[in-house]
């Protein structure tokens, strides 16, 4: 069903409430990755130009709620936003009985978790934002998964309520991937535990000819498969839909490599020494830590075939430069394909940050469990919500 969009609503001198996702990494009162702010910035730009008074809204970690808590106050997100917009950007501490403001102006609202009833999407909450605006923007893509009162509630409630450019361009990149993509399809899955993969591998088994995986994950379906994986990161309880899935995407004619060889080690540590070890041969008390060469020119021979690549999770523990040969190797592959390629998650961000590759991926995401709710095949709430308002015709309460 058709969603109002931004670009389609008349916003001159209307009072422009955009739901942002500014949940940004800070260190020492600083952000250390904009990524997200950046990528608010052509939505901005465009409420601005269209003549909106432009509010901002977003939460900022996990404050406990009721109370302003300074270690979670977006001022450090109004400074930079302030830098990259080229204009002073106010961070308004008391806003939810609305702000005065001026044309073509643009302020930040401080951390929507600060108020009470915000995470359990509560009823008069979500009125109060409603009452503030005229328009409201859903255009956090990263926080479209949560059903909160500035994310969700607010929608049934604001006078209009529309998609931000952001939230539609994040859902066609994650549609290019799902619905027709360009075979053959190779997703690169890492992480620590199949558990909170499941949902996604289960998706993406049915739709790719080839799904390479990693991290801990690699090591259930190594142990699935009857190696012995020492003391490595695995779930002995996931072992049954380890084989599952690998059955399943045999009778699909599609693969799940497993690794032939790893880099193993006793520690997680930086002085380390590691081992590279046929998975047949590692040691009772030895841990995984990464992919081994041999297995590294397999993923990447299959990378190169790839016509359409989805990233998420890297393929070893590559914060330590003694088990990141495999996920440097990946992001090379990645980088050097011509397919196209979607990637999201934080550690795959890391990881894109750390190789330096963002130039070389078509789209990357601004979310994590967002990205993952997608891609598992089910719709985002924020979307039913504006399908419902215009199920009802716009009548709003
Ligand atoms: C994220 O970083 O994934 C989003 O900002 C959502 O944050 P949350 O998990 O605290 O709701």
């Amino acid at each position: 069903m058709a969603i109002p969009m931004m670009s389609g609503i008349d916003l001159k001198g209307k009072r422009v409430l955009i739901r942002e996702d500014f949940n940004v990494p800070l260190k020492n009162g600083e952000v250390t990755s904009d990524l997200r702010i950046r990528a608010a910035l052509p939505t901005i730009k465009q409420a601005l130009k269209a003549g909106g008074k432009v509010m901002l809204m977003s939460h900022l970690g996990r404050p406990s709620e009721g109370h302003h808590d300074e270690t979670f106050s977006l001022a450090p997100v109004a400074k930079v936003l302030s830098k990259l917009l080229k204009m002073d950007v106010p961070l308004v501490q008391h806003w939810i009985d609305g702000v005065n403001m001026g044309d073509a102006q643009v302020v930040l609202l401080e951390n929507v978790r600060f108020h009470h009833g915000e995470t359990d999407n509560n009823v008069e909450l979500s009125k109060k934002m409603a009452h503030i605006c005229d328009v409201y923007v859903m255009d956090a893509f990263a926080t479209s998964h949560r059903m909160e009162a500035s994310t969700y509630g607010v929608i049934k409630y604001a006078k209009q309520a529309c998609a931000g450019p952001l939230l539609m361009s994040e859902l066609e990149a994650l549609a290019k991937i799902m619905e027709k993509p360009a075979h053959p399809v190779v997703a690169v899955v890492g992480g620590s535990k199949v558990s909170t993969k499941l949902a996604l591998l289960d998706s993406l088994v049915k739709k790719v000819d080839a799904l390479i995986i990693g991290g801990g994950i690699a090591n259930t379906f190594l142990a699935a498969e009857g190696y012995t994986v020492g003391k490595s990161l695995h779930e002995p309880d996931l072992i049954d839909e380890a084989e599952r899935l690998t059955v399943e995407a045999k009778n699909r004619g599609a693969e799940i490599p497993i690794p032939i060889d790893v880099v193993v080690a006793d520690r997680f540590a930086e002085d380390v020494e590691s081992s590279v070890r046929l998975v047949s041969q590692i040691d009772d008390n030895e841990k995984i830590f990464d992919v081994g060469p041999d297995t590294i020119k397999n993923f990447v021979s299959i990378i190169k075939k790839a016509k359409t690549i989805l990233w998420n999770g890297p393929i070893g523990a590559f914060e330590v430069e003694e088990f990141s040969k495999g996920t440097q190797a990946i992001a090379k592959a990645i980088a050097d394909s011509k397919a196209f390629k979607v990637a999201g998650g934080g550690d795959t961000l890391a990881a894109i940050e750390k190789y330096q590759i963002s130039s070389k991926i078509d789209y990357i995401s601004t979310g994590g469990g967002a990205f993952l709710t997608v891609l598992e095949g089910k719709k985002l709430p924020v979307i039913a919500a504006l399908e419902e308002r215009v199920a009802k015709n716009e009548k709003v309460a």
